[in-house]
């Protein structure tokens, strides 16, 4: 281990934690230290591979706070196991870089920080929904390289949303709440296809029609797609909010794409491997009027060929939860997985963790992702 490469804090602590990137703000940090950890905290900003990982670990290791981009595999967790370690926690909600299999296998509870990223990441989505429905990067792009003349009837016209069919792929809490806001805010019908109906999202648009209805506006509708073909051929506008696993890699594929509209926007916030992305890329060279906008990516920090020279294509790098209070509340969630574990507090049985978000902490482990299968206390 390179020690000019990473970041010491309180060495004569009782708990040897490693932290695989800075993460953003104080709060974390004190947690940590408020529970005798010393804390060590890698200063490098490229991704680390399993063997720089595992020479982090060390003969003692008691916790770890992980990134999304590193590979949590079986010899990981058994780095962790031998060097006395209790507890990993992802600094992300989604966990598809952790083999959660092999951490059970050793006996080591995994955390992630759910409940901190849901309004931004839907929040996200709508943006990532206006920009392709508007084509605000082409346009952008159009203005910055000084081609703007003046005002034309035809320059950049867009789709408009309101009284359109949303399409979301994945009711849980980001895709409740992209629905939410997109239905509320414009005016939108929605169809969802989700492992189960979510009778949540009915009330809401009762409630929401009652409203219409004294403002003299006309009902929206709220369906359930048995089927992601259903949904796929109605929507406008299809919006990803899946977790990736075996089942959900490559959902969109080439044949599912030809089933949209040839003028329809495809949103992507969730993982990029849920997107088939060179098949996307031939579909949108070939349809012109279809749109995408991509927050995530399959090979991410690469992209498929051609991808980013497609103008009916708006691409952010991976930045759907990126905002200061959601990155702080995620690094104290991850801190107080890993603290609380070392401290032997009980697991939180809420799924509201405002509790862990405040100058005085709840004393408890956020979320294990694994509780059951370790058989872990409540
Ligand atoms: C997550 O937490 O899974 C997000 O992708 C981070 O932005």
């Amino acid at each position: 281990m390179n020690r000019e490469q990473w970041q010491i804090h309180n060495p004569d602590g009782q708990f040897r934690v490693i932290v695989t990137k800075a993460l953003p703000g104080n709060r974390w940090l004190n947690l940590l230290l408020q529970a005798n950890c010393r804390v060590e905290v890698c200063r490098l900003q490229t991704v680390l591979e399993t063997e720089t990982i595992q020479s982090a670990i060390g003969n003692r290791c008691d916790g770890v706070i992980g990134q999304l981009t590193e590979d949590w595999n079986a010899s990981l967790f058994e780095a962790l196991k031998d060097a006395g370690g209790k507890v990993y926690s992802n600094y992300a909600v989604g966990y598809n870089n952790v083999d959660l299999h092999a951490a059970t296998r050793f006996g080591l509870p995994v955390g992630n920080t759910p409940g901190v990223l849901t309004e931004t990441t839907a929040e996200m989505a709508v943006a990532l929904t206006f920009a392709a429905a508007r084509r605000l990067g082409e346009a952008e792009r159009y203005i910055r390289a000084g081609k703007f003349k003046g005002w034309l009837p035809d320059l950049f016209l867009g789709t408009l949303l309101s009284g359109k069919t949303l399409g979301v792929i994945g009711a849980g809490r980001i895709g409740s709440a992209y629905a939410k806001m997109m239905v509320q805010g414009f005016g939108m019908h929605l169809i969802y296809h989700s492992a189960s109906e979510k009778p949540g999202l009915s009330a809401l648009i009762d409630e929401l029609n009652r409203f219409r209805t004294g403002q003299h506006l006309s009902p929206v509708t709220c369906r359930f797609a048995n089927t992601l073909e259903t949904l796929l051929e109605q929507a406008d506008i299809v919006s990803i909010h899946t977790v990736l696993d075996d089942t959900t890699r490559h959902l969109i594929d080439a044949r599912r794409l030809r089933l949209m509209k040839p003028d329809a926007i495809l949103i992507n916030t969730s993982r990029g491997p849920v997107i088939d992305e060179s098949a996307l890329v031939d579909h949108c060279k070939n349809h012109p009027d279809f749109r995408a906008g991509l927050d995530v990516f399959e090979d991410e920090p690469d992209l498929a060929e051609g991808l980013k020279d497609l103008d009916n294509v708006v691409i952010v790098p991976h930045i759907a939860s990126a905002t200061r209070w959601t990155r702080e509340g995620m690094a104290a969630l991850a801190a107080s997985n890993v603290a609380g574990v070392l401290c032997g507090y009980p697991l939180w049985d809420r799924a509201d963790m405002t509790p862990f978000l405040g100058d005085n902490p709840s004393k408890a482990v956020p979320n294990i992702l694994n509780r059951l299968e370790l058989r872990m206390p409540g």
